[in-house]
Parts: structure tokens; C-alpha cells; sequence
């Protein structure tokens, strides 16, 4: 048994997302735990997901899965809130290595932080649509109340690299209006492009609020489960770092570094 853990531990944690926006996982993941393989999956040829049926969003999520099993990883995490929202369960069901999702890590966190029991949701519709948010903070404790917003021009400003821009200042401004007139402290950013609208999202919302940026929650959910389940990489070289891609889009290097924050080497377009 002692052995078996030990062999697993030196494989890679599989990230996926719709596109390039789960970098920010990774980002969030690399800078935790700087000696974990990572090997990211973005599907890049078929993105957004936010606006797609579930049924689509259910049989894209199962396709990602079985590649990243293939490639043996020992951690499946779902980066994407859209197929953590819709898709949870069939990539469980598939899954016989642990599986997590940045909704628990955002629920987890946003509950840990509120005093007024009263939670702010954003995210894509299909997101928001299911619920997912609700349940997953109501199974914590009930007693929350849970304001949510979809906010589907979020997606594409943030890939128009319009991080501070007036456009987005205003967009935000509209979307939150009703959010933030219920007297919320803690406002879940559940997409994995709104941590990098964090800035214009903080001057908005003013300090009484938190946002709850779900790369950074799932990073330490992930740690944990490395170190409870005794998966951790007990070798500290320098980790090795994959991206698969279904379609290399335009300006997808300068976009994809920026939401890791860091170079993108290793970069293969394969077909599901
Ligand atoms: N990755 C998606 C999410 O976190 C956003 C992009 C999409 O709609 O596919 O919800």
C-alpha cells in the first residue's frame, strides 16, 4: 500500500477548464505548492461554456476527464465553475482518483468569511442557472442567504485583456447594482475570469466586502487533500508543467500568460 501511494504522489495534478481562464488555478496552485506536476487541459476550440446547454456542458466534461485519466493523473480538479456547476457528477462518477471544484473551495470560503450571513454570487448563466453556488454554501449552513448575479459580458472583456476599462468599470456597475443593495460582506467570484477584475471589482464593492476568489480557495482545499491523503510529491525538483489545448486561438499565448502570470512552455493542441 505504502508503495502504491508513493508512485501516485509523483504524478500530476489534471487541471481543466473551458478555455484558458482555469490558468488562473494553476497560477493560484503553482504558487502553493511549487513542487506539484501540473498538467492543465483547456478546450480552447469550444469555449464558452457559460452559455451551452447542459447536456453539451455534461458530455464535453466527461470527454476532458477521460483524457486527463489517460494521462494518469492523481487529482482531477475542475477549474471551470461552469462544469463544477453542471458537470460535478458525471466527472465524479468516472473518476477513480479524487475529485475537486473550485464551487466547494468558493463555498467553503465565502462561508468561513461572512458575519452578516449574506453572500453575494457572480458568474457565468449557466452557473448561475443551476444553483450550484446555493446549494453548495446552504449544505454548509443553512442559514445563509445568497444573492446571485449572472454576468455574462464579464467573460469576453476580461479576454479583451480589459481589465481597467471604463467599458468594464460601467458593466460591473450595472450587474451589481441589485447584488449590492442587500447588504452582502462576501461576494463569491464564481468564474474563473473574474479573479482578474479583482481590482476594479474591489473599488466597486468598497471595503465592507469580500471577494472570494476561488483559485486562491482551491489552491489550499488542495493542499489539504495532498497532505491528508498523503499524495504530496515527496520530490522537490523543479516540477514539470504541461498545457493541452483543443485550438490555439489568436492571441491565445499573450492572454494564457497573462492569467498565469508566467511564461507558457509546453503548449499541445490535441483532439477529444
Ligand atoms: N470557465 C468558465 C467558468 O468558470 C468561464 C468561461 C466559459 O463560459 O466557458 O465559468
Amino acid at each position: 500500500m505504502e508503495t502504491l501511494i508513493n508512485t501516485a504522489s509523483r504524478q500530476p495534478i489534471g487541471v481543466f477548464d473551458s478555455g484558458i481562464g482555469g490558468l488562473t488555478v494553476v497560477r493560484a496552485l503553482m504558487e502553493r505548492l511549487p513542487f506539484e506536476n501540473i498538467l492543465y487541459f483547456g478546450d480552447t476550440a469550444r469555449v464558452p461554456y457559460g452559455v451551452k446547454s447542459v447536456e453539451t456542458i455534461n458530455r464535453y466534461a466527461t470527454q476532458i476527464t477521460e483524457f486527463l485519466l489517460r494521462q494518469e493523473v492523481k487529482l482531477l480538479i475542475i477549474a471551470c465553475n461552469t462544469m463544477a456547476a453542471v458537470a460535478h457528477q458525471a466527472v465524479k462518477d468516472l473518476s477513480p482518483v479524487p475529485v475537486l471544484d473550485v464551487i466547494e473551495a468558493g463555498a467553503r470560503t465565502a462561508v468561513s468569511h461572512t458575519r452578516t450571513k449574506r453572500i453575494g454570487v457572480i458568474g457565468t448563466m449557466a452557473t448561475i442557472n443551476s444553483n450550484a453556488y446555493a446549494r453548495a454554501i446552504h449544505a454548509l449552513d443553512p442559514s445563509i442567504r445568497i444573492f446571485s448575479q449572472a454576468c455574462p459580458l464579464f467573460v469576453p472583456l476580461v479576454e479583451e485583456g480589459w481589465w481597467d476599462h471604463e467599458v468594464t468599470r460601467l458593466t460591473a456597475q450595472e450587474y451589481l447594482r441589485p447584488v449590492l443593495a442587500e447588504d452582502i460582506d462576501a461576494l463569491v467570484l464564481g468564474c474563473t475570469h473574474y479573479p482578474l477584475l479583482k481590482a476594479l471589482l474591489k473599488d466597486l464593492v468598497g471595503p465592507q466586502i469580500q471577494l472570494v476568489d476561488s483559485a486562491e480557495a482551491m489552491a489550499s482545499i488542495t493542499a489539504g487533500l495532498l497532505a491528508n491523503q498523503k499524495l504530496a510529491n515527496p520530490d522537490h525538483d523543479i516540477p514539470t508543467y504541461r498545457f493541452y489545448v483543443t485550438d490555439v486561438p489568436l492571441r491565445f499565448r499573450h492572454i494564457g500568460e497573462h492569467f498565469l502570470g508566467r511564461a507558457m512552455p509546453n503548449v499541445q493542441v490535441v483532439k477529444l
